[in-house]
This record gives C-alpha cells, structure tokens and sequence, in this order.
C-alpha cells in the first residue's frame, strides 16, 4: 500500500487532503464531520476583526450538459459570519479535539491580522493562512504577522495576481503558499426570473470548482518554478486523479472546497482512497515520487508525433474519442471489437488523448 501521509509546516498529515476555508469549514463541528469524513487536515473559515454581512442568496451551483451535472460554484459568501470569540471560545477548540493538525483562516488588513492572530496562536491552532482575495497588500500582511506569532504562516493567493511574482515577494517572509482562491467576478443569470441568482449589490460572485482547475494548476506550476516554498494546491480537486495533477505540478498538500459543498463530508475519504488507488496501481511508494514531475517538461515543451499510442487492452471501444476527433482519424465499432487510427488523417492535436476516460491513449 502507498504511503499518503504528507510532512508539511513541521506537522504530520494523515493523507494530503485538507479542508478550505468556506461553508464546509465554518464551524467546529463542520470540521469535525470533516474529520469523520476521513480529511488530512483542518483549515478553517476564515475569520476578521468584525463578523461578515453575508448577502443572500450567495451561492448558485454551475450546471453542465443536457442533465445538469454540477461541477462547480459561484458565490459571494466573503468571511465568517461568526464572530471572533465564538472561534475562540467553541469553535476552534471543537475542532482541535479531533487531533488533526487545525489552520487558521484569518483576513484582511495588516492591523487585523495583527490584533486576531496572537489571539489564533494562543487557542491552539497550528498555523495560519491569510486571504488577500479582497485587498492585495501579501507583503504587509506577512510581515505583520511574523511579528506578532512563531507558528508557520501560508499565503492564500488570488488567481487575479501575477503569482510567481507574489510568491517571489513573500518568500522571505513566509512558511508556504496555498493557491489559488476563486475567479471572479462571474455571473449567472435564473432565466425564470431575469434576476441574477446571488444577492451581491452588482449579483456578481467567484467561481469554484472542475473549471477552476487548470487555472490552479498553471499558478502551482508557476510558483513551484520560482520559490522554494512547498504550495498548497487549492482549486476544482474532485477526485484522486485531480491530487496528482496538482502534486505533478509541485503541490505538497491539497485542499477541498467545492467537491465537499456538492458530495458532503464523506468526499475527503473517498478522494484519498483514489489517491492511495492510483498511487499503488502505477507503483508509486509515495505522493513524493511523483511531486513536481511535470516541471521538467514544462521548461522544454512536449512533442506528439502522430499518431497516438493506444493500449487495446485498456480500451473499452466506447468510441469517445471517434466522436471528437475533428478530423475522422478514428474508427471504433464495438460490435466488431475494432480500434483503428489513420495516420495519414491524424493531425497529433491530442484531443483524443485527453478525452479517453481509460487511459488508453497516450504518446
Ligand atoms: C462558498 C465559498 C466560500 C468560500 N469562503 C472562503 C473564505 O472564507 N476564505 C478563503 O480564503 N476562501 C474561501 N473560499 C475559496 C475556497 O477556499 C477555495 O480557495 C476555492 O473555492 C477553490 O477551491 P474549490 O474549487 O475546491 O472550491 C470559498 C469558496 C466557496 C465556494
């Protein structure tokens, strides 16, 4: 069996899944079901100065296809709506009494984070992130903290900033970097009503979730190629197969958020079972031997001649990759068990590659 624990910020993590800050962590006992739930690590709603004035409604699923899959969110939900002695008093310290390793979500200002975090420090937790989604100011921030705690700090970067740039700046100044918060603004539209579907003063709110995901994985990618720092990748993580992605590109842990609000508690167990799945079915020992092993490749570039790899065994002919393959190379009919490309038609574009759910393709 794989080994899926992860060391990270001098802590020991059970598997590399934690929780983000948002409504599947807004309180202790969220994180604790959390925990039963088989999460590696706690990271809590953020918390300010002041409780957040939440609008509402503020969040509204993203719907795909004919059958209206959901895969992701948009939301104007902002911080916690609890106040700061309510964490303090019950909140965190329910949390704590899981025995996973808890971080701190705190935001916005140097001098909020300044007076709230000694307090954070004090209750117990083990680290703590800031979020500068609203107001910018990284180095400020982590300079004020550092001054008032000794527990390791994680910058929480917006996908809307130059992130190889910012990490570069905070460098000298903090512990790690989780990346990326949502995307925003965004708009959806109830076409029964003509209203916009979050109550935000303009209607607008940040996108989560699947779409999410590539974006993610680029600023992972960019920040793992400029500091040493280890990143905690945040964004679209829906399955196992989405935690090697991001390790591939030079995460060290991940983080949930919009999989948990759509699957329930229960999501974190069952991503870290793929995890351990995949890990062991391509004989991996651990999430190490495969953390930043695409960095290579991006500095060089990759080549597909044509055409692509295929492996009969895996191949299922469900004709997928016939139905999107824009220039009629292939020829999949189950009932005569065929696979067929044509290398004079194939053009190499790789969609096909992409689009095999067996990995059957490749180059
Ligand atoms: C409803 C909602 C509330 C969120 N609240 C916070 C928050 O309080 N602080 C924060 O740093 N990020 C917040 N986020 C962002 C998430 O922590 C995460 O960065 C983002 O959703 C991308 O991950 P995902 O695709 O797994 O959801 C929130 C996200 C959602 C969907």
């Amino acid at each position: 069996m794989a080994d899926i624990s992860i060391q990270l910020l001098g802590l020991r993590f059970r598997n590399p899944i934690l929780t983000a800050a948002g409504p599947t962590s807004r309180d202790g006992m969220t994180l604790l079901n959390a925990a039963a739930g088989g999460v590696g690590g706690l990271v809590a709603k953020t918390v300010s100065t002041r409780p957040a004035d939440v609008p509402r409604p503020n969040m509204a699923a993203l719907k795909e296809g004919r059958v209206g899959s959901r895969s992701g969110i948009l939301n104007a939900e902002l911080w916690s709506e609890l106040p700061l002695e309510t964490w303090l008093e019950r909140e965190y310290p329910i949390a704590l009494s899981s025995g996973l390793p808890l971080i701190a979500s705190i935001g916005y200002t140097p001098e909020d984070v300044s007076q709230i975090a000694p307090k954070l420090e004090k209750a117990g937790v083990k680290a703590i992130e800031f979020s500068t989604h609203y107001v910018g100011g990284h180095v400020e921030i982590a300079k004020a903290l550092r001054e008032v705690v000794e527990i390791p700090i994680i910058a929480k970067l917006s996908p809307k900033v130059d992130v190889a740039e910012v990490a570069r700046a905070l460098e000298p100044h903090v512990d790690a970097i989780a990346a990326i918060n949502t995307f925003g603004p965004c708009l959806r539209i109830d076409i029964e009503s003509g209203r916009p579907m979050l109550g935000s003063s303009d209607g607008y709110g940040w996108m989560s979730g699947s779409a999410l995901k590539p974006i993610a994985i680029r600023c992972v990618a960019d920040i793992a190629k400029t500091v040493k720092l280890p990143i905690i990748g945040v964004g679209g993580v829906m399955t196992g197969a989405d935690v090697i992605e991001f390790f591939m590109a030079g995460a060290s842990a991940v983080q949930v958020c919009t999989a948990a609000i759509l699957e329930g508690h229960t999501v974190y167990g069952r991503i870290a079972g793929q995890v351990e799945e995949w890990l062991d079915i391509h004989d991996y020992a651990s999430l190490r031997d495969i953390q930043g092993k695409a960095l290579p490749h991006l500095r060089q570039g990759v080549s597909l001649d044509p055409p692509p790899t295929v492996d009969l065994e895996r191949c299922t002919r469900c004709g997928l990759c016939e139905k999107s393959c824009v220039y009629g190379a292939i020829t999949v009919k189950k009932s005569e068990n065929l696979f067929a490309i044509d290398a004079n038609k194939c053009e190499a574009c790789g969609m096909c590659i992409s689009v095999c759910p067996y990995f059957a393709l490749g180059y």
